[in-house]
């Protein structure tokens, strides 16, 4: 099996010539089946031309709904402050360190998340199916919470700042049923015709140019809101820690955002991985990740939970999910040239989301490639009406359903628990103990040195992923099983 899949094309090129034949046996995972029959692919092996190309990828990845959406409210729920402490602990140090393991883990079996946990050690082939079952359950959601700012981004470039400020706007639009449906089927086919037309033309572009204007916008929004009266308040909640506050309960919560945050343990990494060229330094790569996708968080930070105090005050904070879309609106409708900035914020953020939908549409689109004999815009377009059907009882639940209560949450609610308390640190426990007990955290490090490059942190690697890892995820799998059977309430 190669690991350098990058030269895959040239190999199976000369394995033709020499056969004489258009279709060969090349393993799985490789190569896809457009190769196989003969028809050029430039997608699927030349995926990420410059190592460039792979960070801006995984940070289009990384940055999304997650920052901007779920980072603010998580803080606001869970102790301001308190919970920043610990998010920055675990996202940087222990993010970091998985994020390392997910990449190597790809480039070395060359393969999707699938077969990847299988090839380095078949007790762990588990893992692998969870990391696909993963994104597959997080799209749907996702893509209702996309159309949602697919929407808000039509309405302000529309004119309808307005009416998108009063209150309780949100609320009626979410409970709605076609609209809703319609939005969610937009940012849907957004994302497929992207994957359908190949990661590079599309997805690389819009990143190249999207998040670097994304990240300016949103610092000149928070600049702006830390200007109004009655701001203080917020940056002080979201700063300034109450280590009395801090519990177990903080650094779930922490760990759960990390690493949806960073798009780990939903195969994502694994996937990309598998296309990064071997000279690559991961580590590095690994760490400008981290490091962009938590600076857009602490902007996203800076920006929605102040503004939620000056509008609403600190009761505000409460809201939940809906915190983001309830509030800012109201923000841009009352600052001066709101509704430009409102169209541009929204509309930036609808990039971001589509950006971090590929990454997961990706995950099952390679999956369904590699294992038929559907083409990739066939099976693209395969996935995004899947997901649309799965995506529709979620929307449902905002409106018609919302009496539907599985275990005391909504459906959105309930797939986010699913993924965040179950499924997300279950692949996480598999992929430590996999590195740091089955086969052992010097592969990985070798591997990660393959660039010709020291891995300068592998101590506090092996450290994290060997007894931290273990501890923390089966502490997170056991607390969900027992939230989940209602033995106790965090
Ligand atoms: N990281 C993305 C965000 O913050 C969401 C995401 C994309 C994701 N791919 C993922 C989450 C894979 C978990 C696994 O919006």
């Amino acid at each position: 099996m190669t690991t350098d899949l990058y030269q895959a094309p040239a190999k199976l090129s000369r394995k033709n010539l020499k056969q004489g034949a258009t279709s060969v046996d090349v393993p799985r995972n490789t190569i896809n089946p457009i190769d196989r029959t003969g028809q050029k692919s430039t997608e699927s092996r030349g995926l990420f031309n410059s190592k460039i190309g792979f960070v801006l990828a995984a940070v289009g990845s990384a940055v999304g709904l997650g920052n901007v959406w779920r980072f603010p409210y998580f803080a606001a729920t869970y102790g301001g402050g308190t919970f920043l402490f610990a998010y920055l602990l675990i996202a940087l140090l222990f993010g970091t360190c998985l994020l390392v393991a997910e990449i190597t883990i790809g480039r070395m079996t060359g393969a999707g998340p699938l077969q990847a946990f299988r090839k380095l050690d078949k007790r762990f082939a588990w893992v692998g199916m969870l990391a696909l079952i993963t994104p597959a359950i997080i799209f749907p959601f996702y893509s209702v919470i996309g159309g949602w700012v697919a929407r808000y981004s039509f309405v302000f470039l529309t004119g309808g700042a307005a009416g998108a400020a009063e209150t309780g706007a949100f609320a009626a639009f979410t409970s709605q049923t076609w609209s809703p449906i319609l939005w969610l089927g937009i940012f849907i086919v957004m994302c497929a015709a992207l994957l359908a037309q190949g990661i590079r033309k599309g997805v690389e572009r819009i990143n190249l140019v999207a998040m670097p204007v994304f990240i300016v916008m949103m610092m000149g929004l928070a600049i702006y809101t830390l200007t109004l009266p009655g701001a203080g308040e917020g940056v002080r909640h979201f700063l300034l820690p109450n280590f009395n506050e801090l519990s177990l309960n903080t650094f779930i919560a922490a760990t759960r955002q990390s690493f949806f945050s960073l798009s780990l343990a939903g195969g994502v990494m694994v996937a990309y991985g598998s296309y990064l060229k071997k000279d690559a330094s991961i580590e590095k790569a690994a760490v400008q990740i981290a490091a962009f996708d938590t600076s857009a968080s602490l902007i996203a930070g800076f920006l929605v939970i102040p503004a939620v105090v000056v509008v609403a005050g600190i009761d505000g904070l409460g809201q939940g999910a809906g915190l983001l879309f309830a509030t800012l609106p109201a923000v841009f409708y009352a600052m001066p040239g709101g509704a430009v900035v409102g169209a541009i914020f929204f509309t930036l953020m609808l990039a971001a989301a589509v950006t971090s939908g590929i990454s997961l549409m990706e995950v099952v689109v390679t999956t369904v490639t590699d294992r038929t004999r559907l083409s990739r815009p066939q099976a693209a377009w395969t996935v995004a009406v899947g997901s649309f059907l799965a995506a529709l009882p979620v929307t449902l639940g905002m409106g018609m359903w919302s009496h539907v209560r599985l275990g005391g949450r909504d459906i959105l609610g309930m797939m986010n628990f699913l993924t965040d308390t179950v499924f997300m640190p279950l692949v996480g426990l598999g992929t430590v103990l996999l590195i740091g007990w089955g086969i052992g955290p010097k592969r990985i490090i070798e591997a990660v040195e393959a660039s010709g490059r020291k891995f300068r942190l592998a101590g506090l690697f092996t450290v994290l992923i060997k007894w931290v890892g273990p501890l923390l995820l089966s502490g997170l799998v056991v607390t969900s099983f027992l939230m989940a059977f209602g033995v106790i309430t965090l």
